[in-house]
């Protein structure tokens, strides 16, 4: 299986995963053969690009920490609690059990596949973005924290606010929410009032362990002490609140949003890197720097001898130079290891 961009889809190439809205339903199951017209619905999805099934590919495995059909599961799970909080802005224990379950089930993957790196290539539908990405924070920061050896209950704890953190923006005007500029002072502080808001209401409604309130409450703290809401510092900021800031950050780039375009997830590593220290906890920007595939398995690639192949595996700790193997006659370059490869380096993703 391997990863083609949405205006690189052409016919008779073979979908190799369902696609499917936050609601949970397929919207385009596996196996379908990719004809004009449902790579114009592809394209009107607003998804950046599908996986496919062909005959080079064949013996590509993607493999992810967290199954597609648990993330769906999730984001189904995520979407439901968010619609009814949204409508009667009180607490909903059925949705609320379900989200348990959810967590559970993620923290078993997270632990049952300590060997996998986080080869987020999934879908992300523009619409859905809030459910999408809830559940991805929520998954990454799991893996994050799994692999700074926290523990299980400190794990589950860490998921569900990533679930939640973003609850708070159900009580802020949703026009301001996705306004396609630069916001206003005025604007800011409103919107800087998400991570209280998120806090209040579920404190007040719902009987979650301190440590997930203190994680959404503390999603935008810097380490150097200049986020919000409290402006608190370093190690004062709970260890949630320091790994889903950096899980945040990376999902919302890597994604299309009104206001900035998707960015590649090696620039946004390059990003995050660079800010260490001052808006990240480097603790968690090295764990991140080692465990993030920023060329997933199944991407094309062009190195820079101009020849162009598939990522068939990542290397952890050397997340810039996993094995590819090359279009033109099927040998598997190993940037990490083969001696004869030193010179290359990747200079493109296709996405
Ligand atoms: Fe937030």
């Amino acid at each position: 299986m391997r990863y083609v961009p949405v205006n690189q889809l052409r016919r008779g190439m073979v979908l190799g995963r369902d696609i499917t809205a936050a609601a949970g339903q397929v919207l385009l199951p596996r196996n379908t053969e990719f004809n004009e017209e449902n790579i114009a619905y592809v394209a009107f999805l607003g998804v950046p690009g599908v996986h496919v099934d062909d005959e080079f590919s064949r013996d590509v495995e993607i493999r992810e920490v967290v199954k597609p059909e648990l993330l769906t599961g999730t984001v189904r799970t995520i979407h439901e609690f968010y619609d009814l909080t949204g409508d009667k802005k009180t607490a909903n224990a059925p949705a609320e059990k379900k989200m348990l379950k959810g967590v559970e089930s993620i923290v078993d993957s997270i632990l049952s596949e300590d060997s996998v790196m986080y080869n987020m290539s999934e879908l992300k539908t523009y619409d859905d973005y809030t459910y999408f990405h809830s559940a991805n924070v929520a998954i990454l920061s799991g893996i994050l924290g799994s692999r700074l050896g926290l523990s299980r209950e400190s794990l589950k704890n860490l998921i569900m606010a990533g679930f939640l953190h973003d609850v708070g923006k159900l009580f802020i005007d949703p026009q301001l929410l996705n306004i396609p500029r630069r916001l206003t002072e005025s604007e800011r502080i409103r919107m800087m009032d998400h991570p209280r808001k998120g806090y209040e209401f579920l404190k007040e409604h719902y009987d979650f362990p301190e440590e997930v309130l203190e994680t959404v409450f503390s999603h935008h703290e810097w380490f150097n002490g200049s986020g919000y809401p409290r402006g608190k510092a370093g190690e004062d900021i709970p260890i949630g609140g320091r790994i889903m800031k950096v899980a945040d950050v990376y999902d919302a780039m890597t994604t299309k949003r009104p206001y900035h375009p998707a960015f590649l997830p090696s620039e946004v590593m390059e990003y995050i890197m660079a800010r260490s220290g001052l808006e990240f906890d480097p603790q968690v920007v090295d764990i991140m720097s080692q465990e993030i595939c920023v060329y997933p398995v199944g991407c094309e690639v062009e190195l820079s001898n101009k020849r162009r192949g598939i990522v068939v595996e990542n290397h952890r700790g050397s997340i810039l130079r996993p094995t590819v193997k090359m279009l033109d006659n099927d040998e598997e370059i190993n940037l990490t290891e083969d001696k004869s490869a030193f010179r290359l380096t990747i200079t493109r993703l296709m996405v």
